[in-house]
C-alpha cells in the first residue's frame, strides 16, 4: 500500500468529483474558413455558451508542437537536481519549479516557466502606493540542446494565434478588430509552461490542477494524447473531459475578457485529473496585457441599460498578487476578479 500524504485527505476541496465523458463536448472551430462573418459567429457562440473551443487549420505548424512536447520530456526527464539550477525564486518567477518543493503542496505536477517578452516590466509588489518596477527575465536551460531557442518559436507562433484570435472575439463582440491591441504591444507579461503530470499512485485524492479559472486574456493550450483536461459546461455545471484531438489547440476565455466584455463572455472553470499509470504533458500559452493595463469593462459595451459590473483594476498588481501567492504567502487569498464586482 502507497502512504497516502495526509496534506491530500484534508483537501476534500481538491479531490476529484465524478465527471462525465460523453455528451457534448467544446466546439471545434476551423479557422481556415473562407467566411469570417460565419467564423465570427461561430467564435461567439462559442464564447458565449462555453468560454471554451478548440481550433484547427489554425496556422502553426504542427513540426513544432512536436519538437515542443519532445524538448519538453527531455527537460523533465532529467534529475530533480539538475532541473533547479533553472528553478524560479522570489525575484525571478520563471523557470522550473515542482509543486512538492513549493508550500503550494496540492498540484500533482511540475513545471517550467517561460516569459514571450523577455525581460518584462512588472510591478515590485502588489501594494498600491508602491511604484517600483522591476524585470523578469527567462533562465537560460543548458539542455536539451537549443530548448531556449524552441521556445521563442513557439512563443512567436502563439502570439500570432492570439492576436488573430483576439480580433475574431473583438469582431464578435461588435468592436474594432484591433480594439484589444493596445493592452498588449510590446510589454504584454504573457508566458508559456510547460506541464508535466507525472502518474500518481492515488488519482482519486489528488488533481494534476485543482478547479480554477485563468486570469488573463485568453489561453491556447496544446495537450498531448493522455488527456485529463475537464471543463466546467455552463449549460448543467457538469465536468466534462476534452478529448485529445492531434493538433488541435484548446482556447479558453480568461478573466480579463471576462471585464473587458462586461460579463457577456465568462471564464470557465477548469481542472486537471491525473492518471495513475500515464504521465501527461500539457504547453499552455497565456496571453496577458502588459502590466500598466487598467481593467475595466470596455466603454462601447457599456450603457444605460448595461452599467459597468466592474471596476477598474491594474493588471500588473493583479498579476504579481497571484504570482507570489503560489509560493510566498499561502495564507492570504489570492486576488480574484469578483473582487472588483460592483454592487
Ligand atoms: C493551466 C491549465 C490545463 C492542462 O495551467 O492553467 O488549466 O491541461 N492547464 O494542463
Ligand atoms: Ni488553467
Amino acid at each position: 500500500m502507497e502512504e497516502v500524504d495526509p496534506a491530500f485527505i484534508q483537501e476534500a476541496e481538491h479531490r476529484p468529483k465524478p465527471s462525465i465523458m460523453e455528451g457534448d463536448g467544446i466546439p471545434i472551430i476551423d479557422l481556415s474558413r473562407i467566411s469570417i462573418e460565419g467564423l465570427v459567429k461561430e467564435i461567439g457562440n462559442a464564447c458565449k455558451e462555453w468560454g471554451f473551443f478548440q481550433v484547427i487549420n489554425h496556422g502553426v505548424p504542427f513540426n513544432l508542437r512536436e519538437r515542443m512536447m519532445e524538448a519538453s520530456k527531455m527537460f523533465f526527464a532529467q534529475s530533480v537536481e539538475e532541473k533547479r539550477k533553472v528553478g524560479r525564486n522570489d525575484k525571478y518567477p520563471m523557470g522550473y519549479y515542482d509543486t512538492e518543493h513549493t508550500k503550494n503542496v496540492r498540484d500533482w505536477k511540475e513545471v517550467f516557466d517561460f516569459v514571450a517578452k523577455d525581460p518584462v516590466s512588472v510591478p515590485v509588489t502588489p501594494l498600491e502606493n508602491d511604484h517600483r518596477l522591476t524585470l523578469w527575465t527567462n533562465p537560460s536551460p543548458q539542455y536539451p540542446p537549443a530548448f531556449r531557442a524552441t521556445i521563442e518559436e513557439y512563443v512567436e507562433e502563439m502570439e500570432k494565434l492570439s492576436y488573430k484570435l483576439m480580433e475574431l472575439i473583438a469582431l464578435s463582440l461588435g468592436l474594432h478588430p484591433k480594439r484589444f491591441e493596445e493592452f498588449f504591444k510590446k510589454e504584454e507579461t504573457s508566458f508559456v509552461r510547460l506541464n508535466h503530470y507525472p502518474p500518481c499512485p492515488y488519482p482519486h485524492l489528488a488533481l494534476g490542477v485543482g478547479r480554477h479559472k485563468d486570469p488573463g486574456a485568453l489561453t491556447i493550450l496544446a495537450q498531448d494524447e493522455v488527456g485529463g483536461l475537464e471543463v466546467k459546461r455552463k449549460a448543467d455545471q457538469e465536468w466534462v473531459r476534452v478529448k485529445p484531438t492531434p493538433d488541435a489547440y484548446i482556447i479558453n476565455v480568461g478573466d480579463a475578457i471576462q471585464v473587458w466584455s462586461n460579463d457577456a463572455y465568462e471564464s470557465v472553470e477548469h481542472r486537471v485529473v491525473v492518471n495513475s499509470e500515464k504521465e501527461r504533458f500539457s504547453i499552455p500559452f497565456f496571453l496577458f496585457p502588459a502590466h500598466c493595463t487598467e481593467v475595466k469593462p470596455l466603454e462601447e459595451l457599456v450603457s444605460e441599460q448595461n452599467p459597468s459590473k466592474y471596476k477598474a483594476y491594474n493588471w500588473g498588481k493583479f498579476l504579481v498578487n497571484r504570482t507570489g501567492s503560489n509560493f510566498e504567502k499561502q495564507n492570504a487569498e489570492n486576488l480574484q476578479i469578483y473582487h472588483y464586482k460592483l454592487p
